[in-house]
């Protein structure tokens, strides 16, 4: 048995990882942390789930000793002061804000916050599962990607790779459901502005800018660069990236389909498909769908990728990432299938 911790178990993120975790059969909950309802049990938190009387208790690093491995759901800065706290902790850390994602210069500039130790940025490994499996085996800092990184980066990691399009001229425009803001009330999510409406926000300055360049850049080894707009969808659940290219190579549409599924064909959770892109395809699930069509009057491409912000976008991914680093099969405790209705 592998033994966990949530901290932040009381967001939209921690709730979700407590959901997968109760269903898994290796790991098991030892620690559900939350500083602002420390005391509760699980049970009085959300009574419509069959957690049992486990009590919530405060961060507290020394009472971490035993713990193979903590998923910090809090928000960046938070994360950051918790992984301060951690250096001499035993286990592995899965941090699921954008705190252990950029080097320091970059996390500055694009988070506004003060980066954690140097050290602990380089030793950090960036958890994007079907890319990132050997260096996971043996990682004590992981860090799990942004949910709209992981979108584009599953698109687009093949092409650059393969140098299958120009990696300075790519275009994406994402939208996210309302739960990718976490459960923290704004005027952007309050339901009276958010409900029958769509809002732009963001436009090229979300931080998963330079975190899906970075991971472009890390793949391909070339200099990538990415526009992104980014909406928010009156929807609870689910991100669409549609991503514009403009390719290398002058073949059929049919092909295109063929090579990504080549790529991508002997992976549980990515699908790649055809026929009309939506998000319900994946909502309440691991996968992340991928089509390919080209624009023949353009010869440009467009590629959409579908996942669920907090499952492939956040605690499923955590939970695969953290299967992989305790030799475990990947998809363990990850296989519902969407809900779709
Ligand atoms: N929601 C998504 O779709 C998604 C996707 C990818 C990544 N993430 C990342 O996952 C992390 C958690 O996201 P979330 O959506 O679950 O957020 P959330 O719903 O706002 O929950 C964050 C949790 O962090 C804890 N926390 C501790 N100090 C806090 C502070 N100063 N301010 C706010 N919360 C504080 C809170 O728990 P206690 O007060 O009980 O300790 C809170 O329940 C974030 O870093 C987010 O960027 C989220």
């Amino acid at each position: 048995m592998i033994t966990c911790g949530i901290v932040g178990v009381t967001g939209y993120a921690g709730l979700e990882l407590l959901k997968l975790v109760e269903q898994h059969p290796t790991i098991h909950l030892e620690k559900a942390i939350s500083d602002s309802r420390a005391g509760m049990t699980l049970s009085e938190l959300y009574p419509w789930l069959q957690t049992g009387a486990q009590q919530l208790e405060p961060f507290q690093a020394d009472a971490l000793v035993g713990i193979d491995v903590l998923f910090l759901a809090t928000p960046s800065g938070v994360s950051a002061d918790y992984i301060r706290q951690l250096e001499c902790f035993d286990g592995v850390v899965i941090d699921l804000s954008g705190d252990l994602r950029l080097p320091s210069n970059l996390y500055e500039t694009w988070y506004g916050k003060p980066p954690v130790a140097a050290f602990i940025q380089t030793e950090a490994v960036y958890g994007l599962t079907e890319w990132s499996r050997d260096k996971l085996l043996t990682a004590k800092w992981i860090s799990n990607p942004g949910c709209y990184a992981t979108a584009v980066s599953l698109a687009l990691v093949p092409f650059v790779q393969h140098d299958w399009i120009d990696p300075t001229n790519i275009i994406v425009s994402a939208c996210s459901g309302i739960t990718g803001a976490g459960k923290g009330l704004s005027e952007k999510t309050h339901h009276a502005k958010s409900n029958e409406n769509v809002q732009l926000y963001k436009i090229h300055t979300h931080q998963h800018i330079p975190e899906i360049e970075q991971t472009l850049n890390t793949w391909s080894g070339t200099k990538a660069t990415v526009s992104m707009s980014t909406h928010l969808l009156p929807i609870n659940r689910g991100i669409m990236a549609t991503i514009t290219v403009q390719p290398n190579d002058d073949v059929s549409e049919d092909e295109w389909v063929h090579r990504l599924q080549n790529v991508y064909g002997d992976e549980p959770f990515i699908r790649v498909q055809q026929g009309e892109p939506e998000i319900k395809s994946v909502v309440g699930s691991n996968y992340c769908n991928l089509w390919v069509y080209k624009e023949e009057r353009t010869n440009r491409l467009t590629i959409v990728s579908v996942i669920d912000n907090m499952q492939k976008g956040a605690a499923g991914q955590a939970l695969q990432n953290a299967n992989v680093r305790f030799g475990l099969e990947e998809t363990l405790g990850l296989l519902s299938q969407p809900q779709y209705i």
